[in-house]
């Protein structure tokens, strides 16, 4: 079914995908620094502070998705407007632009860390906005390259054919981009600062990032499993529909506390609580694919079809992930009355931590298993040993992260918030207590189990054309 590793865009897609495994290997250790650091305050101190490596952490986060979203897109393209895609010279140069001026910005991240309170700062150092740092010089060579990008995308689906993820993509990665712009300017007023900052963070993960994914589980599905095109598209249009209707106004969870006046309680209350809806969408349109295109084969005593294991099992963990992080932790501390007593806290961190892996890592995890599939010219590829625990360690460490920064979080809630009615003394109070720290030595723990899961993914996906348990 898949055709053979020929086209230069799904080659261009392999680039990507290597530097978002290397920012992703990057980002991890960041965080165990970061977690160690909540531990034993003295670590690194005044060499390589909490701060810093907190904001590698995040912004290497951002990085990777982004680098592994682009090379998703090369990869596809190809398959859903059946020609090499227009323009492939000008992508593979704003590859290695982008990745030039990456390797400047993590290098001054880590050796300059911080500059004095001035525009020399925002131009060259960091802009200060949490998950997108990037200085600004950074920022306009982003603008060039994600334009050529784009450029390569409509150019591609004008001449080729255009299937109906093809149309979702080309209308979400211009809504995906032009957002972006949002968060590039300076304000004095940190409200105004705040307001739109919030564009780019959440009208991304929640409204853009949340459709491509929507047109990724497509493709996927299609690839995988031979699920059918008009099934998978039909869901897709609905999921499309429902993602925007909850997640542009949703927005307005954030404007609870930041200065913003008070009618966002009521929109942000009533939309960000439709937002899960959309995730069980998604998850049924996996299950019943799922169930359907197997039960419908085997009725009609055919084969199973499964082209590629460990992609699927990732696409699954997405289901689970994406509504479990985003939709069920999202949800609980999205009304008002619940986020005055959980906002800031470790439960938000929780909720970060699965919503970003559930929703997004595991599919673009499926998406490398899809271009080392590709790359090796496998015909049905099945889960190796590394597969099994790449993907059992990397969950079990996130959902254990997870738990236990909850655990942290109630402990804040209680005694920070609850008893001492958020005073400067409950502050600290709460942090002295046992919850609250042994929440944090579990976090730290788990972070070594996803590392470790990280290695096995690593292995294996440099090892798979070794591997003699594919069908070729
Ligand atoms: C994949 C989708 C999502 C991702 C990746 C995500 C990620 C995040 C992250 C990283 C933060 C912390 C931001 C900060 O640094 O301040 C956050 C905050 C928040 N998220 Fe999500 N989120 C997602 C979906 C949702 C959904 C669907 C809901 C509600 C149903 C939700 C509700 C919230 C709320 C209320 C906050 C503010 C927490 C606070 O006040 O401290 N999120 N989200
Ligand atoms: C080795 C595993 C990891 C460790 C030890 C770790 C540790 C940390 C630490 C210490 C922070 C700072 C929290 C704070 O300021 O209170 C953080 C923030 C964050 N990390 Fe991780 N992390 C790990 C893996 C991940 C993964 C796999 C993801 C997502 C795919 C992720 C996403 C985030 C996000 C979104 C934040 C910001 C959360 C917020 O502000 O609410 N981390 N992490
Ligand atoms: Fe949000």
């Amino acid at each position: 079914m898949l055709s053979n590793f020929k086209t230069e865009s799904k080659k261009l897609a392999i680039h990507y995908f290597v530097v978002a495994v290397i920012l992703f290997g990057a980002q991890l250790v960041m965080g165990l620094i970061a977690a160690y650091q909540f531990l034993n305050p003295d670590f690194l101190y005044g060499l390589f502070d909490f701060s810093t490596a907190r904001m590698v952490h995040i912004n290497a986060l951002v990085v990777w998705m982004l680098y592994a979203m682009i090379g998703s897109v090369y990869f596809l393209l190809p398959d859903e407007t059946g020609i090499e895609t227009v323009g492939i010279g000008l992508g593979k140069l704003g590859f290695w632009v982008l990745t030039l001026a990456v390797t400047i910005v993590v290098g001054v991240y880590i050796l300059v860390q911080v500059g004095p309170a001035d525009d020399m700062t925002i131009w060259l150092i960091n802009e200060g906005r949490e998950y997108i740092e990037a200085p600004r010089w950074a920022d306009l060579g982003i603008v060039v390259v994600v334009l050529i990008f784009v450029f390569n995308v409509y150019a591609t689906a004008i001449k080729g054919e255009r299937t109906g993820i093809m149309t979702v993509l080309m209308a979400d990665l211009i809504a995906l981009a032009g957002i972006y712009l949002a968060g590039m300017f300076f304000t004095q007023n940190i409200s105004i600062d705040q307001f739109w900052w919030w564009w780019v963070i959440h009208l991304w993960v929640e409204a853009t990032w949340e459709v491509f994914v929507g047109s990724l589980m497509a493709y996927a599905l299609i690839h995988t499993l031979g699920a059918k095109r008009q099934v998978v598209e039909m869901w897709l249009w609905i999921e499309v529909a429902m993602l925007f209707g909850s997640g542009i106004l949703g927005l307005g969870h954030h404007y609870f506390w930041i200065g913003t006046p008070e009618y966002w309680w009521e929109i942000g209350a009533l939309f960000s609580s439709l937002e899960p809806i959309p995730l069980v969408a998604m998850f049924v349109h996996v299950v019943y694919d799922w169930g359907k295109e197997h039960g419908v084969r085997e009725g009609e005593g055919l084969k199973k079809v499964m082209t590629n294991s460990p992609a699927f099992a990732w696409l699954v963990t997405n289901a689970f992930g994406n509504f479990l992080g985003a939709g069920v932790w999202g949800f609980f501390h999205t009304l008002p009355q619940i986020n005055l007593y959980t906002h800031g806290t470790q439960f938000t961190s929780a909720h970060g931590h699965l919503a970003f892996f559930g929703a997004f890592a595991t599919i673009l995890i499926g998406m490398f298993y899809m271009g080392v599939q590709k790359k090796n010219n496998i015909k049905e590829m099945r889960m190796t040993f590394a597969s099994k625990m790449a993907i059992v360690l990397l969950s079990v460490g996130v959902l254990g992260m997870t738990a236990a920064l909850t655990i942290s979080g109630y402990g804040q809630v209680m005694v920070e918030r609850a008893q001492m009615g958020a005073t400067w003394d409950g502050y600290f109070a709460a942090q002295n207590t046992v919850w609250f720290i042994q929440g944090l030595g579990w976090r730290f723990v788990m972070g070594l189990v996803t590392i470790t899961g990280f290695a096995f993914l690593v292995y294996d996906l440099l090892t798979t054309s070794k591997s003699e348990r594919h069908e070729r």
